[in-house]
C-alpha cells in the first residue's frame, strides 16, 4: 500500500510506458530469466493470457483434474479461448509424465483435439509442491513429445520458499508461467513471464484484447516492484509457509484430525469429522474442500504474509476443543 501511495505522486506516462513499470519488469525478468513480462490484474487472467500464447484453436490443455484452471475459473479458458481442457486424475494434485501420456492418444487424428500444452500449478491446488526433479521430468517428457509447458504460479513464491530454489530454477521448467502477487501480499497484480522471444511476440496484443492492459499501469508496477525489493516476495512466502507448518504440526497432534496432503506451502488440508468442521465454522471462515459419505470431510486452511503465531495457536486450540 505504501508503494502504491508513493506511485500516486506526480504524473506518469500511461499504459506502462513509465519508469516504475520499466523497473518492475526489468526486476522480474532478471529474477526469472524470462524474455518478456506482462502485468495483469489477477490469476485467472494470467492463466488465460499465458495459455493463449501457446495454443492454436484446435489444440487442448492437459491439466490435473483438481487444478484451479479446471475447477475454479468458471470455464474462463474454455469460454475466452474456446479451448478444450484435458483433465487427468492427479494424486496429491501433481501431474506426472505417465498421467500426461494418457491424453495423447488422439494426436495426429484430425477428429481429435490435439494435446499441445501441459498445465502445471506450483504449488498445486491441494498445497503440494513439485520437486525440481519432478518438474524437470515433466519438462523433458514434454520436449520429447512436442508439448509446451504452462506453469500456474499463483503461489510460486511459496514453492520457491519451500524448495529453497530461485525463481529462475522454476521458470526454467516452463515455456510460460505466471508469478503471483495477489496471494503473496499484493493488492492485486500478477506477472505473465514468457521465457522466449518468439512466444512473446503477440503477447502485448493479446493482453489488450483480453482487457488486461491497465492504463494506470504504474499502480500494478508499484506492487510488483515492492515485492521484488529486498526479496519481499520470498520473505512473505517463507513466513506464510512457516505459519502453515506450525498449523499442520499443531492440528496433526489433535486426536481425530489427520493431514490429507503434505503441507508443503501455505495451505493445510485437514481431514476431520463434518460435525467438528461445522462447529469450527461458527467462529472461523474456511472452505470445506471435500465431503465424504462417512461423516468426515477435508477442510482447507490457508496462511498468509500477515498470519501470526498467535492466530495459528488459536485455531489449533479451537480445533482441539471442538467435537
Ligand atoms: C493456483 C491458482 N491459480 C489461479 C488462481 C486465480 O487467481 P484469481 O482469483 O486472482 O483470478 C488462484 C486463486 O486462488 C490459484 O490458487
Amino acid at each position: 500500500m505504501a508503494a502504491v501511495a508513493a506511485a500516486n505522486v506526480g504524473d506518469a506516462v500511461a499504459y506502462g510506458a513509465d519508469e516504475l513499470t520499466r523497473r518492475a519488469l526489468d526486476g522480474i525478468r532478471a529474477a526469472s530469466g524470462a524474455a518478456a513480462a506482462l502485468l495483469v490484474f489477477n490469476g485467472t487472467a494470467a492463466n488465460v493470457l499465458g495459455i493463449s500464447l501457446l495454443l492454436r484453436p484446435y489444440e487442448g490443455v492437459v491439466c490435473a483434474d483438481s487444478s484451479h484452471l479446471n475447477t475454479d475459473e468458471c470455464g474462463a479458458a474454455e469460454r475466452v479461448l474456446g479451448c478444450k481442457l484435458l483433465p487427468v486424475p492427479a494424486a496429491d494434485g501433481k501431474l506426472t509424465p505417465e498421467a500426461v501420456a494418457t491424453r495423447l492418444a488422439g494426436r495426429g487424428d484430425e477428429h481429435h483435439v490435439q494435446a499441445r500444452v501441459v498445465q502445471l500449478a506450483q504449488l498445486t491446488e491441494v498445497g503440494t509442491c513439485y520437486s525440481l526433479a519432478e518438474l524437470k521430468a515433466i519438462r523433458e517428457y514434454c520436449r520429447e513429445h512436442d508439448l509446451l509447458v504452462y506453469l500456474d504460479g499463483a503461489r510460486i513464491a511459496n514453492a520457491a520458499a519451500h524448495l529453497g530454489c530461485t525463481l529462475a530454477d522454476l521458470a526454467a521448467c516452463a515455456d510460460i508461467l505466471s508469478f503471483g502477487g495477489t496471494k503473496n501480499g499484493a493488492l492485486g497484480v500478477e506477472a505473465v513471464l514468457v521465457m522466449t522471444e518468439d512466444l512473446a511476440a503477440p503477447a502485448a496484443y493479446l493482453r489488450k484484447q483480453q482487457m488486461q492492459l491497465s492504463s494506470k499501469m504504474r499502480f500494478l508496477a508499484a506492487q510488483m516492484d515492492a515485492l521484488l525489493t529486498d526479496d519481499l516476495w520470498l520473505r512473505n512466502a517463507r513466513h506464510a509457509n512457516a505459519m502453515a507448518a506450525r498449523l499442520a504440526t499443531g492440528v496433526a497432534g489433535v486426536p481425530g484430525v489427520r493431514l490429507a496432503y503434505p503441507a508443503d506451502g501455505n495451505g493445510v488440508f485437514a481431514e476431520l469429522s463434518a460435525d467438528r468442521a461445522r462447529a469450527l465454522q461458527a467462529d472461523w471462515t474456511f472452505h470445506v474442500w471435500s465431503a465424504g459419505g462417512d461423516g468426515r470431510c477435508v477442510v482447507r486452511w490457508m496462511t498468509a504474509f500477515d498470519t501470526t503465531a498467535a492466530d495459528v495457536d488459536a485455531l489449533v486450540a479451537a480445533v482441539a476443543a471442538a467435537s
